[in-house]
């Protein structure tokens, strides 16, 4: 990579088309079936860790979800997805923020982050993401993480990842939060290549 984190991504976006990217899905499945299979009411505070310009939101708004927030590095991810949402912007808190540097300014129920932890391949990263977590989820929250799979690809829009299975995200989360489930997706790119995932739910359960 050249430059930073915050360069790289904001040129990433503002290079290509939203649907040119390896990790754009046409419906956020996975993240949706969790939502009903855990039961969570649509008045459940959310925040989409790193949600780039995907289309998460869109069908959350859809679904009544009524109080989501957006958290990515690349102010030009946001501003796509708002520019798709049009007015319906305006129902959504969107923060530019680095996730290793963010200050959640309230604690919510539901934390969702897809593709984004594995991007954080050195301890202290994941160290800081920690504490973010900590810091923006209530008691009892659930957390929603999907990152590559141990036989995923080794990088992602030319940066390496570190890769995962459930009982590394665990560890990495702490023993603040119990995992509830999980399960491997193979998602294929726009260019028809597959990719190994895992996605897992986790639950907080110390306070
Ligand atoms: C592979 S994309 C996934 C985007 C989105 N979650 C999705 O499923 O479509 C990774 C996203 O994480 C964002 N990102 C990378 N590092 C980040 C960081 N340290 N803090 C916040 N966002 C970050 C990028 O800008 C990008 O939108």
């Amino acid at each position: 990579m050249t430059g930073q984190p915050q360069e790289h991504w904001g040129r990433v976006y503002s290079d290509k088309a939203p649907g040119d990217v390896s990790w754009f899905q046409s419906e956020p499945r996975h993240s949706l079936d969790a939502l009903v299979r855990f039961g969570l009411p649509a008045t459940t505070p959310f925040v989409d860790i790193g949600g780039g310009a995907s289309t998460l939101v869109d069908a959350l708004l859809v679904r009544g979800w009524s109080d989501v927030t957006v958290v990515d590095i690349a102010a030009p991810a946001l501003a796509a997805a708002q520019a798709r949402l049009g007015e319906k912007a305006a129902r959504v808190q969107w923060e530019v923020a680095d996730i290793t540097r963010w200050n959640p300014p309230r604690r919510y129920g539901v934390w969702h982050d897809r593709a984004v932890f594995h991007f954080l391949t050195e301890p202290e990263q994941q160290t800081a993401f920690r504490r973010a977590l900590l810091a923006g989820t209530a008691p009892d929250a659930h957390v929603i993480i999907a990152t590559f799979a141990p036989d995923g690809p080794e990088k992602c829009s030319g940066l390496p990842v570190q890769r995962h299975d459930a009982a590394s995200l665990a560890a990495a989360l702490g023993s603040e939060f119990t995992l509830l489930d999980d399960w491997r997706e193979e998602h294929l790119t726009p260019w028809g290549t597959a990719q190994k995932f895992i996605w897992c739910v986790f639950q907080r359960a110390d306070d």
